[in-house]
């Protein structure tokens, strides 16, 4: 969910929609808004998308004020209704309420509300926060007292903004878990869920770290613990450009940030690998003494991210012999897995703030192992609690689908490779050096794939009919192709399975129809070629049952071409950086196919871009 807050002397109420239209991809099930004004507070809130919530301001304008809260919400407790909707207000309407997160108790305190006579008018938790705080104000007439009270007794994730009619001047936050960051202008101040919804008013920002409770006031902002006691806070300057966050032209967000990736590799790159080929990864602040002692990779990620943390898995193994698993984050710590101190946990997070992965790492570190995260936003959670991070550039990314942040999530993760094979003086041959050579003109080939993707866009539009499309990869060509089917789902609402191309004979087979188009991710003839003489043997065995073969292949690898029904061509390269160049058709193909069938590209149905939520 995406939480604004605004106290200053601009219309409360255009600064929070306009903050809120930022953290749309947050979610969107449903948006609300309220604000102070004469004596009273007035709220308004309705379900889909913010355009309806802005038509509700239109048609029953709220009165002007100066201090106001906003929420875009991605459905937990309760469905999608203007009644589940946030805010959430007592029963006197003074004070109302918006959440992230989930509060796990709420059953109790909901009964207990209800013997004192309170009336719940929804199904979600946050309501019962609105009740509780109404309590404790009246009680002790401060509203960041009243919140510290009400937070020491709620159980679970949650991050809370609050007004109160009888403190017209103050705006309170509190946060567990899910993320808060305030925004401090001249004469006003800012929360919200991240700096997009402010930076167009101020780019000094300060973090809220676990269990703080936060009072803004136009003069000043004061931070204390879930205790009371004074808070140590950071602040920091935000760098991110206002125009990254715009379309700058494109009809999509998506698109924008596929044709971005050129720059994200490259500004991940940026200052990393010397002239001589060797890595400073200055922020890796685990000891060189310590990462020679790792014995094992543990790679935690979930969506795109995981499939980025497939791929690492071969090349952490390739290059650096160091045993390297990879699971979804969800999975982790459910099922006790092995780890202790001579663990390399690797964390690969966008947002920062997934709760699944922030979860499995918090649950390393109490193993006491050591954990880096491969992150794309400044100060979030995951990489707070991490030893160290390597942070990916890739800028923000705003569609819901991942595109750019994960090719820069790939080159941090081969930079993660090397570093530890420098680190622990692996021996290395030519092999590597070519590595470090091909990753220096990797960014001007993601390039000159974007510049052929028009045959790539017809096909899509040629598919937009059909039900079904399978993906087919071999090797590192496997997770790109568990990738593009995940892409397929997420935009297309099309039926979309990747599988390992080895797999196809024990069970996929038997899915290849007559015209069922199959995307094959083939690897490089050269190096390992025994893997792509497999899969063209692969391609012929699919073709003979009718399937129509999308074949993504590099250039000058003439084999193929006989089998294929659609060629997709791509620059060669070194097999395990392959990922970078063949991803990128799958996101096209996946974006174009949306677009033809109607569906909304950058906010697609249930999802969410910030899962902050277990
Ligand atoms: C959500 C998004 C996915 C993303 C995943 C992990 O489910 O819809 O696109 O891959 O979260 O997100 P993260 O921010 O941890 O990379």
């Amino acid at each position: 969910c995406g939480i604004v807050g605004y106290v200053g002397s601009q219309s409360a109420l255009d600064v929070v929609v306009a903050g809120l239209k930022r953290l749309e991809y947050r979610g969107y099930d449903s948006g609300g808004v309220a604000v102070l004004a004469d004596g009273g507070l007035a709220a308004a809130k309705k379900a889909g998308k913010l355009v309806n919530l802005e038509k509700e301001l239109a048609d029953r304008p709220l009165p002007a004020g100066t201090t106001g809260i906003g929420h875009t919400r991605w459905a937990t407790h309760g469905g999608p209704t203007d009644a589940n909707a946030h805010p959430h207000l007592d029963n006197a309407g003074r004070v109302a309420v918006v959440h992230n997160g989930i509060i796990e108790n709420f059953a109790v305190l909901r009964a207990e509300l209800a013997e004192r006579g309170h009336e719940l008018a929804s199904d979600t938790d946050t309501e019962v926060v609105a009740h509780l705080l109404a309590e404790e104000f009246s009680a002790c007439a401060d509203l960041a007292e009243a919140m510290r009270l009400v937070c020491r007794r709620l159980e679970g994730a949650f991050t809370l903004v609050a007004v109160h009619a009888d403190d017209p001047d103050v705006v309170v936050g509190a946060r567990r878990n899910s993320p808060l960051v305030v925004g401090v202008g001249e004469g006003e101040a800012f929360l919200a869920s991240d700096v997009s919804a402010f930076i167009a008013h101020t780019r000094s920002a300060i973090e809220l770290g676990q269990d703080q409770v936060v009072e803004l006031r136009r003069d000043g902002v004061t931070v204390t613990g879930f205790d009371g006691l004074p808070a140590d806070v950071r602040s920091y300057h935000v760098d991110w450009d206002t125009s990254a966050a715009e379309k700058g032209g494109y009809d999509y967000f998506m698109l924008k940030e596929i044709a971005e990736q050129p720059k994200a590799v490259a500004d991940t790159l940026l200052g990393r690998i010397d002239a001589s080929g060797s890595l400073t990864l200055d922020e890796v602040r685990i000891p060189g003494a310590a990462l020679r002692e790792i014995d094992k990779v543990v790679i935690i990620a979930c969506g795109t991210a995981f499939h980025a943390g497939m791929i690492a898995k071969y090349a952490i193994e390739h290059w650096t012999r160091i045993p390297c698993e990879v699971e979804l984050a969800s999975e982790f710590r459910y099922r006790d897995p092995i780890l202790d101190p001579r663990t390399l946990v690797v964390a690969i997070s966008q947002s920062g703030e997934t709760m699944d992965t922030l979860m499995a790492l918090r649950h390393a570190r109490e193993q006491g192992s050591k954990v880096l995260a491969i992150c794309n936003t400044n100060g979030s959670t995951i990489p707070r609690e991490s030893d160290a991070v390597l942070y990916t550039h890739a800028g923000p990314e705003v569609a819901v689908a991942s595109t750019k942040a994960f090719l820069t999530q790939l080159v941090a993760c081969y930079l993660v490779a090397l570093y530890l094979g420098q680190v622990r003086g692996t021996k290395w041959g030519d092999e590597i050096q070519a590595v470090i050579r091909e990753l220096s003109r990797i960014s001007r080939e993601v390039e000159r794939v974007l510049e052929t993707m028009e045959p790539v866009r017809e096909l899509a539009r040629s598919l937009a009919h059909k039900d079904t499309v399978l993906f087919l990869g071999r090797h590192v060509g496997y997770p790109v192709a568990l990738e593009g089917a995940l892409k397929l789902k997420e935009l297309a609402y099309m039926h979309a399975e990747g599988f390992a191309a080895g797999e196809l004979k024990h069970g996929p087979i038997a899915l290849i129809e007559e015209d069922l188009p199959v995307v094959v991710v083939v690897p490089s003839p050269r190096g390992r070629s025994v893997l792509h003489d497999k899969i063209v043997s692969n391609i012929q065995e699919i073709r003979a049952r009718g399937a129509r073969t999308i074949v993504i292949a590099e250039e000058g690898d003439e084999a193929v071409a006989p089998y294929a029904d659609h060629l997709i061509r791509i620059p060669a390269t070194l097999t395990l950086l392959q990922p970078l160049m063949a991803t990128v058709p799958l996101q096209v193909f996946a974006c174009e196919l949306a677009a033809a069938r109607g569906n909304e590209v950058d906010q697609p149905r249930n999802l969410a871009k910030s899962v902050t939520v277990e």
